[in-house]
Formats: structure tokens, sequence, C-alpha cells
């Protein structure tokens, strides 16, 4: 079996991070979402992977490489515009020949794994198998109708009035009879040909469709929010480990991990959190639920709840909670300056967003 992991969206929920890291390489609990997912396949015996990359191809290559630190082999395979999920399919046809294939969506995370959803596809090799999950308002996501027996009766893209509550969430198994489908589909109103549509096709045509639900953590990383709220559950799996040093007048918490060469000095680490490598953090109050990466300074500052990308600088910053910094971003107090001052002074990049308390 091989796995086809789509990582050529845009990200633009994400902006303005997304500018200069492509979303699957936004990183959660100090780790890209996209190395997240490819745990999660390597945990189902997968060597093979095939990464679909749009126009951040190199930077995406740069950063996973060629799967040698997963023990597996990766392919890129280059969309040149985002045509849909079936597209990808019908682009990857070479890598994945007649083989049997897990279709993962870069940006989607189930820590708790697939590997009973896996094995249910094996056993029994529809055309194709599907992964649900409740949501609240499954508007914005394909939607899946099952009948008493847990048989597929219908699957629908985004509908305006959906007829469950089961979505289906960016993880999809498939035999070779999803060549033929994704031929034969159009595309939808939003002008990509739907993965959704390709398998209502194989539905209508006869053929077996089956439907698993997941019902463990599940983001799509598709918003800050998301990311945020993933990082804090992520982190809360940690286990305690302090590699860089710590001085005697700090606290550190249970569920926090410090990285070699990172330096805790006169500052209190709230459980779960990561520091990150080389990281400096003196006077300062981090966590819980924070993430800082590698080389950052955080100096007499009180942060929670928050990602931290390498190599950021937050000086003197009493309260900050729910942020994501980017890389070598600068956050610093200043005292007020003699000609007429607003209290603020903001060197924000495109498409940033700042809340300021009221
Ligand atoms: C895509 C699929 C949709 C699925 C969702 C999961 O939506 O088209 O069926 O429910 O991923 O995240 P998109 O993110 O392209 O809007």
């Amino acid at each position: 079996m091989k796995a086809l992991v789509l990582s050529g969206g845009a990200g633009t929920r994400l902006r303005p991070f997304s500018h200069s890291t492509p979303k699957q390489l936004i990183p959660v609990a100090n780790r890209p979402v996209l190395e997240h997912v490819l745990d999660n396949i390597r945990a189902l015996g997968i060597e093979d992977i095939g990464i679909v990359v749009g126009d951040r191809a190199d930077v995406i290559a740069d950063a996973i490489g060629d799967g040698a630190r997963f023990n597996a082999r990766i392919t890129y395979l280059r969309q040149d515009r985002p045509l849909g999920l079936a597209h990808c399919v019908r682009i990857a046809r070479g890598f994945l020949g007649d083989d049997d294939f897990v279709m993962y969506l870069g940006d989607n995370l189930l820590p708790d794994g697939v590997v009973d959803i896996a094995d249910a596809f094996r056993a029994s090799r529809p055309a194709a198998h599907v992964v649900v999950h409740k949501v609240p308002d499954p508007r914005a996501f394909g939607v899946a109708e099952l009948d008493a027996h847990g048989r597929i009766l219908q699957l629908v893209e985004k509908p305006q009035e959906p007829r469950s509550d089961l979505a289906l969430i960016g993880v999809y198994f498939f035999t070779r009879a999803v060549h033929e489908a994704v031929a034969a589909i159009a595309p939808s109103a939003r002008g990509e040909l739907e993965i959704t549509d390709a398998i209502q096709w194989l539905l209508a045509n006869g053929r077996a469709v089956t439907a698993s639900e997941y019902d463990g953590y599940w983001r799509d990383t598709g918003r800050i929010e998301d990311v945020l709220a993933c990082n804090a559950h992520l982190l809360g799996g940690l286990r305690s480990h302090v590699a860089g040093e710590v001085d005697a007048a700090s606290r550190v918490g249970a569920g926090v991990v410090i990285g070699s060469g990172a330096r805790v000095v006169r500052s209190r680490i709230e459980g779960p959190a990561i520091i990150g490598p080389d990281t400096l953090v003196e006077d300062s109050h981090v966590g819980p639920n924070t993430a800082v990466g590698r080389g950052c300074v955080l100096r007499a500052s009180r942060i929670a709840d928050s990602i931290v990308l390498d190599g950021a600088a937050i000086d003197a910053v009493p309260g900050l909670s729910h942020s994501l910094i980017g890389k070598s971003a600068t956050v610093t107090a200043r005292s007020a300056r003699p000609e007429p001052d607003t209290g603020l002074r903001l060197v924000l990049g495109d498409h940033s967003s700042v809340e300021i308390a009221a």
C-alpha cells in the first residue's frame, strides 16, 4: 500500500505565516504539521509516500527531505494549480500505479491514529473507505449519509442542508477503482475536481464504499485557532524532559520539555510547554500550552497558550496569550517617547493581525 499526501494548498487563512511558511510546515508542538502526518502514515507500515506540492514545492522538499528520516521513500509530485483533491489523484497516477493507497490531507491532524481504520480497509478492500467524524457544523465539509447498518447512502460536498453530522475528515483509503472515478467526474461549482464527487461516482456505479468513524482528537489546521488548539492538545501528551540548563531560581512544572542548549533563568515554565533548543528564557513565565521554537529570546515576559516560531524575541511584554509569533519577529515594550505618543508602535507584515486590549 502507498500513501498520497496532499500539500498543495495555499493556506490563505493562515496568512501572514503562509507567505513564508507553507501551512503544512507550521509547527505544532515544535514539529511541522506535515511531520505529524508522516508519522501517522508510517504507523500504518507504509514506506512509499507521494507528496503533492504546489508552488511551495522547494520549501516543503527542503524541510521534509527524501524520507530517510522517516524510514520511508518520498516522491514529490508537482501540481501546477490547485484544481482539487481528485485532480491530485489524477496527477499521481504514475506514482500510484495499480496499488491500494491512503490519501491524507497534509494539514489534517488525527493524533490518535488510523491504524484500526486501515486494518478495516485492508480486510475487505472496498473501492473506497472514508474516515468520518461528528462535527457541530458539517456545512464546511464533505458530508456522509449512512443507513442504520453504517452503509453509505450518499456523499455531498459542502451541503447547505446537511443530512447528517458526519464529515469527511481528510483521510481516505482507495483501491485502483478510484482512477476510473476521478477520470469520470467534472469540476464542481468552485471549479475543482472534488474527491467527494469521485467517491459518490463509485457509489452510484455500484462499487463498494464504506466508512469508519474516527472518534479521537481531530483538527484541520487551516485557521490560527485550530493550530493553537492542536498545539495545546499535542503538548498535553509530552513527557517531561530537560536537556538544557535550568538555574536554581527557576521552577519547571510537569509536562515540560526543554531542548538542548536552551537556558531558563529566574523563570517559571508551566506545563504543558516546550522550549526549543538554544532558546533563552529569562525573568519570564511561560505556559501552559505554549511551544517556543529554536533560538528565541524571552525576557521579563508572560506568555501562555501560544506558539513562538524560531528566532523570535519577546522583551518586557507582561501578558501575551493565544498568540502565534512568526519567525524572527520581535515584540517589545517601550517607555513613552517625548513627542506625541499614541502608546503603540507596530511594524507589521502584510495580512498580519493584532488584537489590542480595549
Ligand atoms: C476538503 C474536502 C472535504 C473535506 C475537507 C476535510 O475540503 O473537499 O470534503 O471534508 O477537506 O478537511 P477543503 O478543505 O478543500 O475545503
